[in-house]
């Protein structure tokens, strides 16, 4: 394609953009086509000769866009959010322009210098301790994968490393049994093997029993196993848990245990002073990740990690090939050493442009709005006569379920309440998940998309009442 070109087809999707952007909430949330009907229009090979941009673009707006879930539409109440903002979007298009590969400071020295700037201001707004330093990870997956190596590398003096698992004690690795998936295949892919995990009994609001902990820790040391890293969860993605990093920190401490904090969803909140109490005992954490990809409008892919000690993470992965030297030694972050690829988008670009766009002020009345609608939406629903609240809202997130009058069957009331989320999901005007409390199925509701306002929050209420009542009929 030519540039002229370029520029005329590049005007032309920016137009669809910004259309789609204004009409997003027009689209059903989740895609309605079943398995295999985007695949059944796609030829088998690819074309042999090249293609005008015209037939391509028909293509991406009728064969992908029904194949789309639309994960910035207002009525997206599904998993956590994946928020993208106009902002983001532009720096992604000139990240994709210059089409740089950051891996070293000198493969684009802005890049590198932006993204330790940037992370530092997140550092700052989001309270956490001075001296920590910061990188962007492609994935919150991919950070506690870089925690769980450096905790094995630290508790091994990089043994690991050097000679292999073979050669180091058995190492384990403890984490609340509503932690994420995540924790279960860095430990796998650490090499430690899915019967390191120990997943440490929760209390009636999710959040990890510290007593618990110290027992598993007393009788995997009575067995001669090593503790090694314990993951601690701020909001866990099923019913949003926050376990207490205090009491947790002291166990860590007195058993030389590397501290890893996964606040996926949940550190955006931090931005709120008033939301700090979830960090009260950070002092003692040796990593923590956030996603500003989930909750902070900026596109996927951006994962803030911090760690106390760079110089760790960066032994944990260094490899000094010829070609990867550079005249700068060590004045500079090299990002290529802070995580597991050693190709690197420029991702610090999209950041500093939500960041100066909204304004910490900005971000913080986004967030606190979700808050504030997630709450109004409980307490309506915990005043309905056929409805329960079972989680109540932790920041955005809560649980309810359909309990009419009459129905008083368990397993009649899981089924009734599936079928529910099935129904509004084809309904496509909300989009919503579920999760099992007490081993009972319940329905997930988490605001967090930037254009979810009351009126939609109160629309998608209408709408489950209805659906719920024409069901039980
Ligand atoms: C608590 C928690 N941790 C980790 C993850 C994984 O995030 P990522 O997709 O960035 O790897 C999620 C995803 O929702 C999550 O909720």
């Amino acid at each position: 394609m030519k540039v002229e070109e370029f520029r005329s087809h590049a005007h032309q999707l920016v137009d669809w953009m910004a259309d789609y952007l204004a009409g997003v909430e027009e689209y059903p949330v989740r895609s309605q086509v079943a398995p295999g009907d985007i695949a059944a229009q796609l030829p088998a090979t690819a074309p042999e000769t090249g293609e005008p941009f015209t037939a391509l673009f028909a293509d991406f707006q009728e064969i992908v866009m029904p194949g789309m879930t639309h994960w910035q539409h207002p009525g997206f109440h599904a998993y956590f959010p994946a928020n993208s903002s106009p902002p983001s979007v532009l720096a992604e298009m000139l990240t994709a322009t210059l089409g740089a590969q950051c891996m070293l400071w000198q493969t684009s020295p802005a890049a590198a210098e932006l993204e330790e700037r940037v992370l530092d201001w997140l550092r700052q707004a989001l309270g956490l301790p001075e001296g920590w330093a910061g990188v962007i990870q492609d994935s919150a997956s991919t950070a506690t994968l870089c925690a769980i190596l450096s905790a094995r590398e630290r508790v091994t003096d990089f043994a690991a490393n050097e000679k292999g698992l073979r050669a180091v004690e058995d190492l384990v690795v403890y984490c609340s049994a509503e932690a994420h998936s995540s924790v279960e295949k860095a430990v796998k892919i650490a090499g430690l093997g899915r019967q390191a995990v120990r997943p440490i009994a929760v209390d009636e609001n999710f959040a990890m029993l510290p007593g618990e902990l110290e027992k598993a820790v007393a009788s995997d040391l009575a067995a001669g196993h090593k503790p090694t890293c314990l993951v601690a969860t701020l909001g866990t993605t099923g019913a949003s848990g926050f376990d207490p990093l205090e009491p947790l920190g002291e166990i860590c401490r007195r058993h030389d245990i590397w501290l890893h904090v996964d606040a996926a969803w949940a550190g955006s909140a931090l931005l709120l002073p008033e939301q700090r109490w979830m960090i009260a005992g950070i002092e003692a954490v040796d990593s923590f990740v956030f996603n500003p990809h989930k909750w902070l409008l900026t596109n996927f892919d951006c994962s803030a990690y911090y760690v106390r000690d760079p110089a760790a993470l960066v032994r944990t992965f260094e490899i000094v090939a010829e070609y990867l030297k550079t005249r700068e030694g060590d004045r500079v972050n090299d990002y290529r050493d802070w995580s597991v690829p050693l190709g690197r988008r420029f991702r610090a670009l999209k950041l500093w442009f939500v960041l100066r766009s909204y304004g910490l002020q900005g971000l913080r009345e986004i967030i606190s709005r979700h808050i504030e609608l997630a709450h109004e939406l409980a307490a309506k629903i915990a005043n309905a006569v056929d409805f329960e609240v079972q989680v109540p809202p932790r920041l955005a997130l809560f649980c309810f379920r359909y309990r009419p009058p009459g129905i008083s069957d368990e397993g009649r009331l899981d089924d009734l309440n599936a079928r529910l989320l099935e129904a509004l999901n084809d309904g496509g005007e909300v989009y919503l998940t579920q999760t099992r409390v007490q081993d009972r199925y319940t329905i997930r509701f988490c605001v967090g998309q930037a254009g979810t306002e009351r009126r939609h929050v109160d629309k998608a209420w209408q709408i489950i009442q209805q659906t719920a009542r024409s069901l039980a009929h």
